[in-house]
């Protein structure tokens, strides 16, 4: 086996967190609603938070995309995102995960996609913000094709409807790719 220049070591975790505490400064009296929390996410690895409702599922999962809330206190003993520090990143660092690392669907997946523009604008915006592609041909191409692969019949034609005209599991799915354009 050969090795080339910088290795991708597959079976490296794409997140990790050891040590995690989550407080708000005016709840739980200012002391942690989450404390000494530790999770491992692999690569293709699906990882489901249970407990009861309050305990802090969606504050976790939020604060790993740096979007725990207004006037989160997140602190950890350990925290990487694909092997880097999340621990120093600044709000561009975050901005450019977003989106394309991580993403966030909210339950209601309708509301996460704006009424006023196209299933094809919508997906079409995260290609050409993160400047995945530049070229408006290739980011139409690459758009149809990101509709197509999660199950949307016709993406030329879905891509030139709203999110309204959209039902059952087209919207979720969209919603899904858009994820958080933060
Ligand atoms: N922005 C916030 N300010 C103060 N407290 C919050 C904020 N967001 C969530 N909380 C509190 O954190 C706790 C955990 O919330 P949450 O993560 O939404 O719980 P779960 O998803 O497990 O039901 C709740 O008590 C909630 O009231
Ligand atoms: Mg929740």
């Amino acid at each position: 086996m050969s090795s080339v220049g910088s290795q991708i070591d597959l079976a490296a975790p794409i997140v990790e967190v050891q040590g995690l505490s989550i407080g708000f400064a005016g709840a739980n009296g200012g002391k942690p609603i989450v404390v000494d929390f530790d999770l491992t996410i692999g690569p293709g690895e699906c990882v489901a938070l249970v407990g009861e409702s309050g305990s802090g599922k969606s504050i976790t999962a939020r604060s790993l995309l740096n979007l725990a809330g207004d006037g989160a206190k997140t602190a950890a003993h350990r925290f990487e995102i694909k092997g880097r520090d999340a621990r120093s990143f600044g709000e561009a660092d975050w901005r450019k995960l977003r989106g394309t690392v991580t993403g966030l669907v909210m339950q209601d997946a309708l509301v996460s996609l704006d009424p006023l523009r196209t299933i094809g604008q919508e997906v079409a915006e995260v290609i050409s913000s993160h400047r995945i592609l530049t070229d408006a041909g290739a980011i139409r191409d690459r758009t149809l094709q990101t509709l197509g692969k999660v199950g949307i019949p016709n993406p030329a034609d879905r891509a030139l409807q709203y999110a309204h005209q959209l039902s059952g599991r087209p919207a979720p799915a969209c919603a899904d790719r858009v994820g958080d354009r933060g």
